[in-house]
């Protein structure tokens, strides 16, 4: 079922989405060639500490993993295309490392990503996650009343495939809400002008990811949580939780101005 929020409850997951932020830019700033991802994680941990706030990510159990996740981000690392688990990998110089985090404040979530090179960034990385970016902005600018949910999916998809990376269509965006994954699925392509129609109140976590490689297929690894692509080419994402509101899509995970 898809909720429609109140303009408070809207605000409520900007409370949470600027705890995610923040998280983000922690992270970030932490990351560097040496420092061993389960860092990352406690650094992560102390933001969500700091804000008062809990991790959606920690113990999630849906059907389709067969362990709980023991984190509170996901760090994908080069082929590691989503949901990677911090551990004791150290970052090198010229990995490409996504970050996905998410906060719970007041029963509410926020959920965002970002990718970026650590050190000097390897050849074409800087390409594909600029296309991821691209992809977001395009899948957040046609998060207005009146399109469809297609409309999203097509935008999204056009950056990627008009760059020749592959798109997987097994996870994509998703509703945000009181959970984390509510409905809508909002794959990464898709035809315009199809599907549901985008109303002020949806809340939607919006997230392209791409595979350098231009083949779309990936697979679970043996830790049943990372995402993995199969040809092992690079992956990049890029994640924004938005509100469709009567001015258009607003964004509410955005870094803070500093
Ligand atoms: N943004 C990711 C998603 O929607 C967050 C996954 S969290 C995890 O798939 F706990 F499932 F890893
Ligand atoms: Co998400």
């Amino acid at each position: 079922m898809v909720e429609i929020k109140t303009a408070r409850e809207i605000d409520a997951i900007g409370a949470a989405g600027r705890v995610v932020a923040d998280i983000l830019a922690a992270a970030r700033a932490a990351a560097a060639p040496g420092v061993t991802l389960k860092e990352l994680d406690g650094v992560a941990r102390d933001v969500l500490a700091r804000a008062g706030a809990t991790s959606p990510f920690l113990n999630y159990h849906p059907a389709f993993a067969p362990v709980p996740y023991p984190a509170v981000i996901c760090t994908s690392v080069n082929d590691a295309a989503l949901h990677g688990i911090p551990g004791d990998y150290r970052l090198r110089d010229g990995d490409l490392l996504s970050v996905d985090a998410g906060a719970t404040l007041d029963g509410w979530v926020g959920d965002a990503a970002v990718s970026f090179s650590v050190g000097t960034p390897a050849d074409g990385d800087p390409e594909l996650i600029s296309a991821t970016e691209a992809a977001l902005a395009a899948g957040i600018a046609a998060a207005r009343p009146g399109g469809r949910l297609g409309d999203i999916s097509a935008a999204i998809g056009q950056v990627g495939r008009s760059a020749g990376y592959g798109i997987s269509t097994d996870l994509g965006g998703h509703g945000v809400g009181r959970t984390m994954h509510e409905d809508p699925h909002i794959p990464n392509r898709g035809k315009a002008g199809r599907g549901l129609r985008l109303v002020p109140g949806l809340v939607l976590a919006i997230e392209p990811w791409f595979i350098a490689g231009g083949r779309d297929g990936i697979y679970l690894d043996e830790d049943g949580w990372t995402i993995r692509t199969a040809d092992a080419s690079r992956a990049a994402h890029a994640e924004h939780t938005i509100a469709v509101t009567g001015d258009g899509p607003v964004i509410l995970t955005a870094p803070r101005q500093r």
